[in-house]
């Protein structure tokens, strides 16, 4: 008896210590949904040192910059293929009025932000700065309009002033201000979080001023193939309700798709340091992180509902981790440094969406520089690309490519008497043919042995990276902005149509098949 007991013991205690496998089938689907590109999107919002003091430090600033934009930024963000960008907010969005952002500088009244922290701005970031912005970055603008604390007219005069090619008020009005062509604006917000910040509305009442507003944002610029897509303030998590009113109260002609946010928070009046968390406060953050799934599955079943033929998208156009404000910021400003959780975040959450690409068109990270999961860090003339924006990178293979449809049962992270799946993974076949896996293992202790039954691919040359670092902790800080950066990866085979390979804890690989 005695014996069997060890032997029970000694079995479970190897299960803790070894890794598991998980066998992972690919096989390719002629009615697998490509990728929108756009899932790789980001959010810029007026908010602490996202916009000033971040992406913007005026022409005069002796940092390199063009038209006032830092170009070690613009750098960056050509090098991440960003797709949309999302501005001016956020909560902004519903006290921005955009005629105080046009015009000479100098003559531009101020407004005070409101929601973030309170600092008077000078409105020298402004629609012509936003918009040259996105043309430099090659990215599409996604322009939130104001429904909270603004009118139809402003929005409508707002399309019809970046948008109008003939002659109009407000494109003659744009070209006194300097900028004879329209710029191509496809994405318009109407509103953003109409149930908290935009408004406090019910579902009923936004949907209600959602079709007001809807009807009278025109495509303007018919010349160029771009109809105007209307995005509906969506749901937080899990407020279905929320999205069934949306549904069953918009028609379908007045809407192209609806939002959702959500973000990995264990605890709103306590959210926890960006960097030394323990293990408890790391696997709650990615238990919230991990609700991406649960909350894209079951709002996209509510719009099949009304929408079986999936015409109207689902965006979930603010996404990330967002911790306590680093001690040294002011609280109102989101500062907050981003670790190897982060890395995780980005990777598993970015795995949902591509397997959801038949309903998910876009998403955007909140936010890009200086606020909550940013993948830039500024600080004076330093500036730093975190392991997000590594993750990001990695993945950009993904944009525009066809899904590859995977099927595994992953093994558990557990922790106490709590268990989370560890493994995540999505894969796509680009437009040349080449294959792309991307693999997390969210474990902090554990690596996992993978094998992906891949022979229906007909691969015959695989390659990798990794993004993997000492301590879960880890970051990249201004003395160090090279500590966590992508290698290249030899660790995986192929041999008969099966890829093998052993993940390590915490850690982002992707790997190339050819
Ligand atoms: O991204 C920060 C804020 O989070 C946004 O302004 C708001 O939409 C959300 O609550």
């Amino acid at each position: 008896m005695q014996k069997k007991i060890t032997l029970l013991l000694l079995l479970a205690f190897s299960c803790q210590l070894f890794a598991q496998t998980v066998t992972i089938k690919a096989r390719p689907s002629d009615a697998a949904p490509h990728i929108s590109k756009h899932i790789y999107g980001h959010f810029a919002e007026h908010l602490g040192r996202c916009i000033y003091d971040g992406f913007y430090v005026g022409e005069d600033s002796k940092l390199p910059n063009t038209v006032g934009v830092r170009n070690d930024i613009i750098e960056a963000l050509r090098a991440l293929k960003i797709p949309n960008l999302r501005w001016p907010g956020g909560c902004f969005a519903d006290t921005y009025h955009w005629k105080d952002g046009i015009g000479p500088k100098e003559n531009r009244p101020t407004i005070v932000n409101q929601w973030w922290g309170g600092s008077t701005e000078d409105n020298s970031f402004g629609t012509h700065d936003f918009l040259n912005l996105c043309e430099l970055l090659d990215t599409e603008p996604y322009l939130s309009a104001n429904v909270g604390s603004g009118t139809v007219r402003e929005t409508e005069e707002w399309l019809q002033y970046t948008t109008h090619d003939g002659i109009s008020p407000m494109a003659d009005l744009r070209r006194s201000n300097g900028r004879e062509q329209p710029w191509r604006v496809r994405y318009w917000g109407v509103g953003n979080e109409a149930w908290g910040c935009g408004g406090n509305m019910t579902a009923e009442y936004y949907a209600n001023l959602y079709r007001q507003f809807a009807t009278y944002m025109r495509d303007w610029n018919l010349q160029d193939d771009t109809p105007v897509f209307r995005i509906a303030s969506g749901a937080s998590g899990d407020d279905y309700q929320w999205t069934e009113t949306l549904m069953k109260n918009i028609k379908p002609d007045l809407v192209e798709a609806l939002a959702l946010h959500h973000y990995a928070v264990t605890d709103w009046s306590d959210k926890g340091p960006s960097v030394s968390f323990d293990e408890t406060q790391y696997f709650g953050t990615m238990r919230e992180a991990l609700k991406m799934e649960e909350f894209v599955v079951k709002h996209a079943a509510i719009m099949d509902r009304y929408d079986p033929e999936k015409k109207i998208a689902l965006f979930v156009d603010e996404w990330g981790g967002w911790y306590d404000t680093e001690p040294a910021y002011e609280a109102g400003v989101l500062y907050q440094q981003n670790t190897m959780r982060d890395a995780m975040i980005a990777g598993t959450t970015l795995n949902t969406f591509n397997n959801h690409a038949d309903r998910v068109k876009m998403a955007n990270l909140a936010q890009t520089v200086n606020v909550l999961q940013a993948v830039i860090l500024t600080d004076a003339e330093k500036m730093l690309l975190t392991p997000t924006y590594h993750v990001m990178k990695m993945y950009a293979v993904h944009q525009d490519a066809t899904l590859i449809p995977l099927s595994f049962d992953s093994p558990k992270y557990t922790l106490g008497d709590e268990q989370l799946p560890a493994i995540s993974a999505s894969a796509s076949r680009d437009s040349s043919g080449k294959v792309h896996f991307s693999l997390v293992n969210i474990d902090a202790r554990k690596s996992h042995t993978i094998k992906i039954e891949a022979a229906a691919l007909q691969l015959s040359k695989l390659s990798g990276e990794i993004l993997s670092s000492a301590a879960i902790q880890d970051y990249n800080d201004f003395d160090t902005p090279g500590k966590i950066s992508t290698e290249i990866f030899r660790g995986a085979s192929l041999r008969q149509g099966t890829i093998s390979l052993e993940i390590p804890p915490f850690s982002v690989i992707v790997l190339k098949g050819e």
